[in-house]
């Protein structure tokens, strides 16, 4: 922790990464502040670092896409057969995102975001061992922020926000995901009528949630009764942390919303 009890983030050039690979660089000061949590935690095993060696540079978007001064409309990498793009910001080790690619078929494509090394590791590596479509799948291991901003409108589907960081603390409210702000951009981003699906085992967090989404003119909360917010969805991927939490005993809240 630091002085200001916030968390540490080791220099981004502790990583063992190849230095021509411009993926990861260290953001300009102004820019650095908009992730708080971790990026570096365990050193990796030679398999997860293998991963993320072979995959990175061939399925991350490049640094570059940031200095676009005109937007960029992402389904234009993926195949023209393409019919829905989904989005994950903060996809932890990528449980939710890697059951996704097998839970849809070949017209739908996928961008993970998750800053956290270890985490990206995870996911690349359940993509090599379970022979996941390479050509369905975009990441960028950064602020998910920095890259939205930069899509063209309407580009997106569903936009998943899975467990993001709570943030208890009443003076870091601010640093929460879902705030007006980003809910602006996620409005922008999704086609009318497309979701916007959140949820936490926070119950603060989950008030908040619920409070900022519904007070966003742009997005519907769906949910009927008690039940639609408690019960699992259907086809419910589970992620690690939610299988935690329920063994801890803290329950699970699901925020679907769609966009006007
Ligand atoms: C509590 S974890 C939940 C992980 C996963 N969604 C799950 O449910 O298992 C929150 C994740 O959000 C990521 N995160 C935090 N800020 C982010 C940001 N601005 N963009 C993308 N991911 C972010 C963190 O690195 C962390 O992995």
């Amino acid at each position: 922790m630091t002085p200001r009890g916030e968390p540490y983030i080791p220099p981004l050039k502790r990583i063992n990464y190849r230095s021509d690979l411009r993926i990861i660089k260290k953001a300009p000061p102004s820019e650095k502040r908009r992730i708080y949590g971790r990026r570096l935690g365990r050193p990796l095993n030679p398999a997860r670092q293998k991963a993320i060696d072979e995959l990175l540079p061939r399925l991350s978007y490049l640094e570059e896409v940031l200095q676009h001064s005109t937007p960029f409309d992402p389904r234009t990498d993926f195949s023209p057969t393409t019919e829905k793009l989904i989005c994950e910001i903060g996809f932890g080790d990528g449980d939710h995102l890697a059951g996704m690619m097998h839970q849809y078929d070949d017209k739908t494509a996928f961008i993970g975001a998750e800053p956290y090394i270890n985490g990206m590791s995870a996911f690349l590596k359940q993509l090599q061992e379970e022979n996941l479509d390479q050509r369905r799948i975009k990441v960028w291991m950064d602020d998910a922020i920095r890259l939205l901003e930069k899509f063209t409108d309407h580009c997106l589907d569903a936009i998943y926000v899975l467990n993001p960081d709570p943030w208890p603390k009443a003076r870091h409210h601010k640093r929460r995901i879902i705030s007006q702000e980003n809910l602006d951009l996620f409005a922008r981003l999704l086609k009318p009528g497309a979701d916007l699906i959140m949820t936490t085992d926070v119950d603060d967090l989950a008030a908040w949630m619920v409070t900022e989404a519904s007070n966003h003119p742009d997005f519907l909360w769906t949910a009927k009764s008690r039940l639609d917010w408690r019960e699992l969805p259907k086809d419910w991927i589970k992620t690690k942390y939610e299988l935690k939490g329920k063994a801890a005993g803290r329950q699970q809240t699901y925020l679907l919303f769609k966009r006007h």
